[in-house]
């Protein structure tokens, strides 16, 4: 993971001073060590895809909260502002085509409320928010 992570740090590091905050610099620290700065996931690894993927959850309010729900979110030590900071820049930036209208961006009372109800079985509720999408002609890949 170094090799995809060190470059996108040096990158980050190039630029001016990144205040706390910064979505796109909450991604790099905090996900793309896993995720891949590109978004491209690994399917070795069996982290999901982001790029491309993101706007799809956002079509049913279950996919919207699974998102913010994942533990990789949830446990990463951000308050909610910096979860809001990081998702609002996250889903637009990787959406692509698979956002099919305006993006509504998340406030903080809706990341403290995922908070508070998220699933215990976090794969279990993905298959749920998937499914539903796959009724709507809308496919998203298992990783
Ligand atoms: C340790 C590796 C790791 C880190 C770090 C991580 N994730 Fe993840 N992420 C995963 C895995 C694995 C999944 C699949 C569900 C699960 O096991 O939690 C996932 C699922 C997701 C999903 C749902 C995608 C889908 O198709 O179901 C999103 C969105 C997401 N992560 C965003 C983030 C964000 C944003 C961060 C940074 C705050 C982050 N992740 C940090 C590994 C990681």
């Amino acid at each position: 993971m170094i090799r995809y992570l060190l470059p996108a740090l040096l990158a980050i590091a190039a630029q001016p001073a990144a205040a706390g905050g910064d979505g796109r610099y909450l991604y790099i620290l905090h996900c793309s060590g896993c995720h891949v700065p590109d978004g491209s996931g690994s399917t070795e690894g069996r982290i999901p895809r982001l790029d491309g993927v993101t706007g799809h959850f956002q079509k049913i309010p279950e996919g919207r909260k699974l998102v913010i729900q994942v533990p990789g979110v949830m446990n990463s030590g951000l308050n909610d502002a910096d979860v809001v900071a990081l998702m609002n820049w996250l889903v637009p930036h990787f959406a692509g085509d698979s956002l099919s209208a305006p993006f509504v961006p998340y406030t903080a009372g809706e990341v403290a409320a995922a908070r508070t109800s998220r699933p215990l079985d976090i794969f279990a509720a993905r298959r749920k928010v998937t499914a539903k999408l796959r009724k709507q002609g809308i496919e998203i890949a298992d990783y």
